[in-house]
Order: C-alpha cells, then sequence, then structure tokens
C-alpha cells in the first residue's frame, strides 16, 4: 500500500518524521534526559575504537557517524565496506567494538565481516532494521532501528533512522566518557526531539525542488559538495541520485575540489552544495565560488543565514531550517531523496524498482 503515494519511496520519504520520532522515543529514557540501550548495553569508558562495516547507504550512515563519535565522544572510529574489510583481513584487537549497519540485515559482504569479527572483538553490535536477520542474530548487541518496512530500492528511511540511532549512541558515549556535560546531553537530545517538526518542515519544500530536478533531469553529469559532516551526505546524495535517475553523480569533500575534479566543471555541470550556515561554512563557499568562477552551475542547499551570507550568483538556492550542526546530516537527506527522487519521476525511470539494483544484495 503506498499511502496514496505514487511510488513506495515517496512514501518512505514522507514517513520520516514519524519513523525518526520512534527511534528516539525507543532510545530515550523515560525522563528523556538520556539515552538507553537495550541488554547487555556497551561500556563506552573501556572502549579504544570503534570499527564500523557496511555497504552503499548503511555505509555513509557510518561514516556520518564516525564524525559524531570522534568530535563527540573522543573515540577513534575506522570505517570500512565490508567487501574490502572481509578480505582485507585487519587486525580487530580486544578493545575494539566492532558496529555493522545494515537495513535488510542479510547483506552478504557485510554478515562475512561480522563473521571474520567473531572472537575477535570486544563485542559485536549491529544496527538493523530486521531483528530477526541474520547479522542482528549473530551480535551481542541489537539495536533496531524502527524504521518499518523498506520496500523501496534506493533505502531513505532506513538511511535516517540509522543516523538517528548511530547520533544517539555517540551522545550516550560522549556521556558515559564524560566528555559532555549532562546540560549539553540534555541540550543535544532535546534538539534531537524537536526533528519530527523539522523534517515535516523540510518536506514542505517539494515544489521547488521538484523545479530544480526538471532541470537536474537534463545533466549529463552532476557533483555533489560537502564538508564535514556533510560529505558523507554528500556521497549518500550521489549515490540516491545514480541508483535511481542514471545521472553519474559523484560526491567530493569541498577542499578535494581543488585537487582534481575542479576539472570537470563547466556551464553544463551542476553542482549541488549541501553547506548548512555552520564552522566550516566560510571555506565551502570559497569552493563554491571556485565552481562558480568556472561557469559551474551551483544549486546551493543551506539555512537562511547561509543563503543570505551565499550571495547572489548561484542558480537556485534551497533554504531549510535552521538545525543544531550535529542534526545536520538528518535533516539535509531529506532534500536529497527527493532531489533524486523527482529526477527520476522527470526522466520516467522505475523509481521503486530500478534497473540492474536488488532490495538484498545477499550475494557477493
Ligand atoms: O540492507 P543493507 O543496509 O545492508 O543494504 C546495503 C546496501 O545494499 C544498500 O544500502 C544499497 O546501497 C541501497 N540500494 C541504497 O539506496
Amino acid at each position: 500500500d503506498k499511502g496514496g503515494h505514487k511510488h513506495f519511496m515517496a512514501k518512505e520519504i514522507a514517513e520520516q518524521p514519524t519513523v525518526i520520532g520512534d527511534a528516539i522515543q525507543h532510545y530515550l529514557s523515560s525522563n528523556g534526559n538520556s539515552v538507553v540501550l537495550p541488554d547487555p548495553g556497551l561500556d563506552f569508558t573501556k572502549i579504544e575504537r570503534l570499527t564500523m562495516v557496511a555497504c552503499g547507504t548503511a555505509y555513509y550512515a557510518c561514516v556520518t557517524a564516525k564524525y559524531w563519535f570522534e568530535q563527540l565522544a573522543g573515540i577513534p572510529v575506522e570505517v570500512d565496506v565490508a567487501s574490502e574489510f572481509r578480505y582485507r583481513e585487519p587486525p580487530v584487537t580486544k578493545g575494539t567494538v566492532a558496529v555493522f549497519v545494515s537495513q535488510s540485515g542479510e547483506t552478504a559482504d557485510t554478515l562475512a565481516a561480522l563473521r571474520f569479527c567473531e572472537g575477535k572483538a570486544e563485542q559485536i553490535v549491529s544496527v538493523v532494521n530486521v531483528p530477526e536477520s541474520s547479522i542482528a542474530r549473530e551480535s551481542d548487541l541489537v539495536l533496531p532501528i524502527f524504521a518499518g518496512t523498506e520496500i523501496g530500492v534506493a533505502s531513505t528511511k532506513a538511511f535516517t533512522c540509522q543516523l538517528t540511532v548511530l547520533l544517539m549512541m555517540a551522545l550516550k558515549a560522549a556521556s558515559e566518557r564524560g566528555v559532555m556535560s549532562k546540560d549539553e546531553i540534555q541540550g543535544k537530545l532535546s534538539a534531537l526531539r524537536s526533528m519530527p517538526g523539522i523534517l515535516n518542515a523540510a518536506l514542505g519544500l517539494q515544489d521547488p525542488l521538484r523545479a530544480v530536478s526538471r532541470k537536474l533531469a537534463e545533466a549529463r553529469d552532476i557533483l555533489f559538495l560537502g564538508r564535514g559532516v556533510m560529505y558523507p551526505l554528500a556521497m549518500e546524495a550521489a549515490l540516491k541520485l545514480k541508483e535511481i535517475s542514471y545521472i553519474h553523480a559523484e560526491a567530493y569533500a569541498s577542499g578535494e575540489l581543488k585537487h582534481g575534479p575542479i576539472a570537470l566543471i563547466d556551464e553544463h555541470v551542476p553542482v549541488i552544495v549541501l553547506a548548512p550556515r555552520d564552522r566550516l561554512f566560510d571555506k565551502t563557499v570559497s569552493n563554491m565560488q571556485e565552481v562558480l568562477a568556472r561557469s559551474g552551475q551551483v544549486l546551493l542547499i543551506t539555512d537562511q543565514e547561509g543563503a543570505v551570507e551565499s550571495g547572489e550568483d548561484v542558480w537556485e538556492t534551497i533554504v531549510l531550517p535552521e538545525v543544531d550542526p550535529i542534526l545536520s546530516p538528518i535533516l539535509y537527506a531529506i532534500p536529497a531523496q527527493l532531489l533524486a527522487y523527482y529526477t527520476a519521476v522527470a526522466k520516467g525511470t522505475d523509481v521503486d524498482q530500478p534497473r540492474n539494483l536488488a532490495k538484498s544484495v545477499t550475494v557477493e
């Protein structure tokens, strides 16, 4: 049942405020002031490092979480795609907690990577949407994401629910390790609780996003730029667009632009810049200027303050609500998904069943 939507993907995008609200509720203490993990829990004071492994969209959720665990909790994090991790056979030492993120819980490479860590890692944790899945069954600690059934091959609500659960884990780590005070944690948690309302506001931007997508549908190549925690989101945005619109899309860390990719820029290449007005904004804007100076067509996705400070030369600006910088990846996922969706709709591709792709990749 598509609930009145044309595609499952549209329905699943629209469900995000609700399912993220569910995920938050499941991991909040009854007074709402702290994060509670299910048994047997995790002793963050003893963890030396996290090794996070996943594929596709779940991998980009892990890369985002690396920024959070390192910045908020001071825990070193390694992130790998499962197909590389399993054959590289890296040393996994005691003191390492291995985290496997998978919507289906059945991805062959992720499961094989998990089995490689059995008996080596201190603890095996999985972040899954399907709690009865193979990956969940073989984990010491299972953190369900509560996204509900996801049917569209392009993952949307599972991604933002993965981010929500990983962020709450990082906040719990920050609190247990004494890196953040009780007040700071409560401030972040109350900002998180306001996310469903903010995401609803972002979902109200369908019209301008549909309008720019008609132009994007004509492009052959599209670049995404982001810095800091927006870099993994840029990678996820490019994957989403590739999967369902079949347009070649790549993401670069904004600061890498001048190390090569800038050679690609001309008036035919739309460049989508994901840049909330955070502490890295000025640097991203200066990278954006470099694109504009080469006639690149910039679509800037930012907030009110960012829109004012960025100047007038961009092709289009999409203005999102302002949020605590740690929450930006969750919020900015919405326009990234809607751009991919409307571009695919404009091209007339099969949005829910894109060519060559399967929902769950159970063979390597
Ligand atoms: O079920 P999983 O989360 O383990 O799946 C991982 C990837 O196959 C998946 O995220 C894939 O990249 C999606 N089609 C992305 O939209």
